[in-house]
């Protein structure tokens, strides 16, 4: 827990590292298409041997980010231009697992979520990254003034967001250091809901500061799962979605 003096603490994120999370998964799962949105250097799709779509307006790449993939496609553009532009449709790609790590301004996130669920197979699952700040100072939607260090911009409310408006989600909380990993399943590709409430949630969010909501009441609504424990048990949230189930270990039985 972070706290200062008298301050209501959040909680911090100190399991695995979302990288090192993210590429024991990928080694363990093949996947018939993975999307990421937001890339930069290409660390976290580097590890990935699905076929794999990445879109950042802003690409650093480095290394051999291809590896074993069969497939790549880089698009350098914005999120919104990609979607407008229909490629998944274009390539007749339902996507089984997206990563969303783009802006971190959630109107953008929750735009990314609304077109990756559409794109989506059913037993799909979407991993949202910076959902966790641990210091309301990161949290900051001011662009112009970011602070050193990590900046999870206001991403946060897309927790309250999808709990009140898509209660149907089946959604986990991991604490994938350091600012977790949300981790949403049980899609419905054809639901409507986020698209028809888009502009009023975000008439009601945007103001809305950490302070605002609550710093307490978020931290009560954070219930971090051990990602050391979804690591032994075989990643289970994303099975039904793995390309070739018959080639996935067993899972491993935890220790503790
Ligand atoms: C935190 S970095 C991604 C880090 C990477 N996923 C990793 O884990 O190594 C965020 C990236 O989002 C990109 N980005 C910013 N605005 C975007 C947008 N509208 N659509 C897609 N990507 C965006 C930035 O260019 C930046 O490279």
């Amino acid at each position: 827990m972070v706290a200062g003096m008298n301050e209501p603490m959040l909680p911090k994120a100190e399991g695995v590292g979302y990288h090192d999370f993210l590429s024991a998964l990928h080694e363990e799962i093949l996947f018939d298409w993975y999307l990421e949105i937001g890339s930069r250097k290409g660390d976290s799709f580097a590890p990935v041997r699905s076929k794999t779509i990445a879109v950042d307006p802003y690409f650093r790449l480095r290394g051999n980010v291809m590896n074993a993939k069969r497939m790549l496609l880089l698009c350098q553009m914005t999120s919104d231009e990609f979607f407008e532009e229909d490629i998944l449709k274009s390539l007749s790609a339902r996507l089984s697992f997206s990563f969303l790590d783009g802006m971190h301004l959630f109107e953008y996130l929750l735009r990314d979520f609304m077109n990756a669920e559409a794109n989506s197979h059913p037993d799909g699952v979407i991993v949202l990254h910076d959902c966790c700040p641990y210091t309301p100072e990161m949290t900051t939607r001011d662009l112009d003034n970011l602070p050193k260090g990590d900046w999870t911009g206001d991403v946060w409310k897309m927790l309250p967001i999808l709990r009140t408006h898509r209660p149907d989600l089946r959604i986990e909380v991991l604490d994938a250091a350091p600012t977790g990993l949300v981790v949403v399943s049980g899609l419905n590709p054809k639901n409507r809901v986020l698209k028809k409430k888009y502009d009023q949630i975000v008439e009601e969010f945007t103001p809305l500061t950490l302070a605002d909501y609550g710093v307490a009441r978020f931290a009560g609504e954070v219930e971090f799962q051990s990602t050391a424990a979804v690591m032994a048990q075989g990643f289970p949230v994303f099975r039904p979605v793995a390309q070739d189930p018959a080639s996935l270990t067993q899972p491993r039985r935890l220790s503790t």
